[in-house]
């Protein structure tokens, strides 16, 4: 690989996304426990999800990554990083980086896994932007993917409904044009937030027993209302921020691109900025929350419909467990 020393500017070159095609319905969950479509259509948003029966987070990916390198025209040889964002790893070791790398051909690869929650992705795009900035890599592939029905107790009504399987992945590269890509980020994570989103067992502190199976540890627990309450506020306050800190206003704007958690927690965002419905990239309605994998696969769909021109400022805004949250502003590249 060229060795390159002077700061350069990282784009998005391509994207993909990919779905399972089995789609969970909300009367799916109506069907055999209190609750009903009223209440979840109105409380997040969520009328179906789709779900991967067989397979783990990599398969999840792997579609969309050969869709990815198809769109661009190269081959999984030119990839030089693969950072593979998720909380639902196909195992704790290896990455799934590496079982994804195999499974491609990408023979020039290193990569790991990145833990970031809901925020995984734009962790990943961060991550992926200063390897490409600093001249450490020419091709980096940054991917959201998880299959959430692996850790979800579908005899809880609190989270079952809220949550599906999926894959987005996205190309990074560097630019010659300064003035598009990846301009700017702001990213935080606060560990007090823990006790009210997390999964008990299974990792070293609390390892796999009898009593963490019987005590259901390895299912995603959640205080929503609390969770809901701090994800408002920090979503809503890092999207107006990064707009106001690059001397931009909402008008100028093209998307917000957000997590797709709630719809509700999307509404007070896009208020607080002070942009148009039109202008909020929304498919909660259709996959639910796919945790990393909410942010690439809006942004490949509005990108496959033809919804994104280059030139185009995008506001990417998230937030999950950790807690971790933030936005990253982009210039569409192509
Ligand atoms: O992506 C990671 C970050 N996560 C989030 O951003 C999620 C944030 N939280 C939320 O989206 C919302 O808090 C939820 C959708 C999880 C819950 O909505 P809510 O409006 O905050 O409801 P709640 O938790 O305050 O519950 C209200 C009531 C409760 O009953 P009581 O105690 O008032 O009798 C719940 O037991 O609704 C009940 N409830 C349900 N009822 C029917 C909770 N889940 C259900 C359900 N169906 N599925």
């Amino acid at each position: 690989m060229k060795k390159i020393t002077t700061l350069r500017q990282a784009a998005i070159t391509s994207v993909a996304h990919y779905l399972p095609e089995e789609v969970l319905p909300n009367s799916f969950f109506s069907s055999y426990l209190d609750t009903s479509d009223e209440w979840i259509k109105t409380r997040t948003g969520i009328n179906t999800r789709r779900i991967l029966r067989k397979g783990g987070s990599s398969d999840l990916a792997l579609p969309a990554v050969k869709r990815l390198l198809e769109k661009r025209g190269i081959t999984a040889n030119d990839i030089d990083i693969i950072i593979f964002c998720t909380v639902t790893p196909d195992m704790f070791f290896p990455s799934t980086a590496c079982v994804l790398q195999d499974k491609i051909g990408a023979k020039n690869a290193w990569g790991f896994d990145l833990s970031g929650a809901c925020s995984g992705f734009l962790f990943g795009l961060e991550t992926g932007r200063r390897f490409i900035e600093a001249g450490g890599a020419e091709k980096v592939l940054v991917i959201g993917a998880d299959k959430m029905s692996s850790i979800i107790d579908y005899n809880d009504r609190n989270t079952c409904p809220l949550f599906g399987d999926g894959g987005g992945a996205v190309l990074l590269e560097p630019i010659e044009e300064s003035e598009y890509g990846i301009l700017d980020s702001i990213l935080h994570i606060d560990g007090s937030g823990g006790e009210h989103l997390h999964m008990k067992a299974g990792g070293s502190l609390n390892p796999t027993t009898h009593e963490t199976v019987d005590k259901k540890w390895h299912y995603v627990y959640q205080e929503g209302k609390t969770v809901f309450k701090s994800a408002v506020v920090g979503m809503a306050d890092v999207s107006a921020e990064i707009v106001e800190k690059n001397h931009l206003t909402s008008d100028d704007i093209a998307y917000l691109v957000p997590h797709q958690a709630n719809l509700r927690i999307i509404d007070a965002t896009r208020e607080r900025m002070g942009i148009p419905p039109e202008k909020v990239m929304i498919n909660i309605d259709k996959y639910g929350n796919t945790t990393a994998a909410t942010i690439p696969i809006c942004l490949s769909e509005w990108h496959e419909a033809g919804k994104i021109a280059k030139g185009d400022y995008l506001v990417l805004a998230s937030f999950g467990a950790g807690y971790t949250w933030g936005s990253i502003l982009i210039r569409w590249a192509y």
